[in-house]
């Protein structure tokens, strides 16, 4: 009986032990793909962006305009094929003759290898390939800097109206 109740305490003690987490160093590098999805005026689903900020009277080139987003980062340009991570954010128009965005994210990596975050903040070239410092992180990617490198693939309207993208992420990482 004794020997019973220890064995079921001992049970429920490691039931409940967090999960042993091993650090995997980071990667020299990482490619991902990034969907992009605005809200369109009439869309009610299908988007991971929405306008979250506008001037306080209307500007030229869409200047000021602010969009918060929350993108799937995936193996392929495909919504079928694996999620590796997502990026969280935002987006300013920050050019008066527009263009040029400054973007701010944080990518979450939760792949078979590494999991933990690391942030991105720099200007963006709409419709060019750019690059953004990276620092970080958590986890997997303490301390890691390198360059996050954004290559536009392909765009459109989908079935809701939203606009969408297809972007080629590439982390080259200074380790
Ligand atoms: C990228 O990382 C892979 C291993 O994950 C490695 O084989 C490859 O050489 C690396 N490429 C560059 C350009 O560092
Ligand atoms: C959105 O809905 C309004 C009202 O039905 C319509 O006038 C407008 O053309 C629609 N816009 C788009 C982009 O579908
Ligand atoms: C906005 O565009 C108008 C018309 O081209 C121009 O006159 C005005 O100077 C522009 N405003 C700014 C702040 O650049
Ligand atoms: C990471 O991925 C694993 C396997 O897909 C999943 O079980 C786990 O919940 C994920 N962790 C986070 C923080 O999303
Ligand atoms: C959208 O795709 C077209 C080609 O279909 C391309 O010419 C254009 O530059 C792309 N726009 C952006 C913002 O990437």
């Amino acid at each position: 009986m004794g020997l019973q109740i220890m064995l079921l305490l001992l049970f429920l003690f490691l039931l409940h032990l967090p999960t042993t987490i091993v650090a995997a160093p980071p990667p020299s590098n990482l490619t991902v793909y990034n969907y992009l999805s605005v809200q369109g005026p009439n869309s009610t689903s299908g988007y991971n962006t929405v306008q979250c900020g506008v001037p306080s009277s209307p500007q030229n080139n869409t200047f000021a305009q602010t969009f918060c987003f929350d993108m799937p980062l995936l193996s392929r340009p495909d919504l079928d094929s694996k999620l590796l991570g997502k990026v969280q954010g935002s987006y300013v128009f920050v050019s008066l003759s527009g263009g040029t965005l400054l973007v701010s994210e944080s990518f979450t990596i939760n792949n078979t290898i590494n999991q933990g975050t690391f942030t991105g903040v720099g200007l963006e070239e709409i419709g060019q390939v750019s690059s953004k410092p990276i620092t970080g992180g958590t986890d997997d990617f303490a301390f890691v800097s390198g360059v996050a490198i954004t290559t536009p693939l392909s765009n459109g309207t989908d079935s809701n109206g939203n606009y969408y993208a297809w972007f080629m992420y590439q982390f080259i990482f200074d380790n």
